[in-house]
């Protein structure tokens, strides 16, 4: 019960605001109507008042603001680690902290001048003050403007058709403002001219403040009682909110054990992610913990109770993976009680990559270096949100990286969207070529199954190429602190790397050596030998040019004990 109300908040306010910024906007919309004389701007906001104190719609925007003021001082209360905020949540916090204070006189003047003293605010009468007061007006829409549409645009990131409205979205949030000042500033010099008359100005002045109340001083008043209070409030929120935070953090922890690594205690409010960097377990996090690249995956193994509901985002991201009930993303999993997870994307050890731990020092050793390389992923990412490319990369990265670790083969590197394999660090060279031939051919199925899976999200089918090829290598430990890890330096990567790029030219999906082919168990009944060029090499190099690795027909190897 409690868990689902906590889904609600976030919910609750985003429709809250929702409301609120549609009544801004037709508020802007109202002041266009300046642009064309003081008589269009009334005629408008007689039509736009008619909507909004519509005795059904009255409370819509008092309501709406109680429920968003409050929910976001909730919010604000229960922020525990202020680092996760992302700049624009931090802008979106400050400017929400100083509307208060700018709306305050607006609501005053509008909706109390009105149920008190029955003043009636044209704005025949609100621009009859001085354009300071206009100038306070504005800027007030302009951080009520600014604060909605952040708000707006981080409720709309996610959809998948936020790409195409984008743009025109953008261009209206920047052009409403912009023509709602015109048409304030035209009306404004209208209503100067026409105060000159004094006739007018005693009609408007009868008409819209009959009782003749002094509105500015009873304004100022209000104002002045108001900034008191709402200093208060936030001093008096803010202090208890620090004494209970320090309480809690020194008198409750709570404990999270990481399946066979370790086990820590932290103060709540904290993440599983956090957690996990606080104490020194690696664990993968490409968005930085803003829940959109799901590479700092969790398993819960226990105390899946004790956690907090998935929000929204955290939600649509597991569905589009795919993952089960019991997976979770870290960065948005906070824990209020023990839990016993598991990481399930970190960075890997040598023993879990695959990788022999004796070679560390250098080793000459003869084996099979595989390149993969997917075709034309800069076109496909053009126009993509940088998390969405994240998305279909890591996805690619994940699917290969499992097939190639199946199959016996090391993964030394990912260079952009390519992937550099080794095989045969352990075991015979006969092994090795049959392996990464095998390997190639999974590969090749799993992009189906890649592609199927990520039918919505890419424009056109990805698709790969793949160089093999065999030789005397140097393997061993090269690098610089963490960038250090086991690679192969030598003239048969140089080439393996050569026979990717060539699946271009020949427009085919696998190039394989000769060398490759004749330590492998594989069917060359059907295959056609060729030779190409090999740049910084005097020979021409022989190869099987293959259109899809799906369509080799490897024979099971015989070992020899
Ligand atoms: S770190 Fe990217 S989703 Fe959690």
């Amino acid at each position: 019960m409690a868990r689902s109300f906590q889904a609600l908040i976030p919910r609750l306010r985003l429709h809250a605001g929702l409301a609120l910024l549609l009544y801004v906007t037709t508020h802007l919309l109202n002041h266009v109507w300046g642009i064309f004389g003081l008589e269009a701007l009334e005629s408008a906001r007689r039509f736009f008042l008619g909507f909004w104190r519509h005795p059904a719609i009255f409370w819509v925007v008092p309501a709406s603001l109680l429920v968003h003021i409050v929910l976001s001082g909730y919010k604000l209360l229960t922020i525990t680690n202020w680092r996760r905020l992302h700049w624009n949540e931090w802008l979106q916090l400050s400017l929400s902290l100083m509307m208060p204070l700018l709306i305050s006189s607006h609501v005053y003047v509008t909706r109390f001048a009105t149920l008190l003293y029955g003043v009636r605010d044209t704005y025949s009468y609100v621009l009859l003050g001085q354009m300071t007061i206009a100038i306070d007006l504005y800027l007030m829409l302009v951080v009520v403007w600014l604060h909605g549409n952040l708000g707006l645009m981080s409720y709309l990131w996610h959809k998948p058709w936020f790409r195409r409205i984008k743009q025109p979205l953008l261009i209206a949030q920047i052009v409403i403002p912009l023509l709602a000042m015109v048409g304030i500033i035209v009306a404004h010099r209208e209503v100067n001219q026409l105060k000159q008359d004094p006739a007018w100005l005693a009609s408007v002045m009868q008409f819209t403040n009959p009782n003749n109340v002094d509105l500015v001083a009873a304004s100022s008043n209000f104002m002045a009682r108001f900034g008191a209070g709402y200093a208060a409030i936030l001093l008096g929120l803010g202090g208890g909110r620090a004494l209970v935070l320090r309480l809690r953090r020194k008198h409750y922890l709570i404990t999270v054990e990481y399946k066979g690594i370790a086990t820590v205690t932290i103060p709540p409010g904290t993440s599983l992610l956090e957690a996990s960097l606080a104490n020194g377990i690696p664990h993968a996090h490409s968005c930085g913990g803003r829940g959109r690249c799901s590479t700092c995956r969790i398993e819960i193994i226990e105390g899946a109770k004790a956690l907090n509901s998935p929000n929204e985002t955290e939600q649509r991201l597991l569905k589009r993976f795919g993952a089960g009930s019991d997976i979770r993303l870290a960065c948005q999993t906070i824990p209020t009680g023990a839990c016993v997870v598991r990481p399930l994307l970190h960075h890997h050890d040598r023993a879990q990559l695959g990788a022999p731990t004796m070679i560390s020092h250098g080793a000459d050793k003869q084996i099979v270096i595989m390149f993969a390389d997917l075709r034309g992923f800069t076109t496909l990412s053009e126009g993509k949100l940088p998390y969405d490319t994240v998305f279909i990369l890591n996805q690619y990265f994940q699917s290969m990286g499992q097939v190639i670790e199946s199959n016996g083969g090391y993964l030394d590197k990912f260079i952009g969207d390519g992937i550099m394999a080794l095989f045969g660090l352990e075991g015979t060279l006969e092994q090795a070529c049959h392996n990464a031939l095998a390997a190639a051919q999974a590969m090749a199925h799993q992009l189906d199954v890649l592609n199927q899976r990520l039918q919505d999200d890419v424009s056109e089918p990805l698709r790969m190429g793949i160089g093999i090829h065999c030789g005397h290598v140097i393997v061993g430990d090269l690098g610089y602190k963490r960038a250090k890890h086991l690679t192969a330096i030598g003239d048969a990567v140089n080439i393996a790397a050569r026979l990717e790029e060539a699946t271009k030219t020949l427009q085919t999906q696998l190039v394989v050596s000769r060398a490759v082919m004749q330590h492998s168990s594989l069917d060359l009944h059907d295959l056609r030998l060729s030779e190409i060029p090999i740049r910084g090499r005097s020979q021409p190099l022989e190869i099987y040019s293959i259109e899809s690795a799906k369509s080799l027909v490897l024979v099971p190897l015989t070992l020899n004990s």
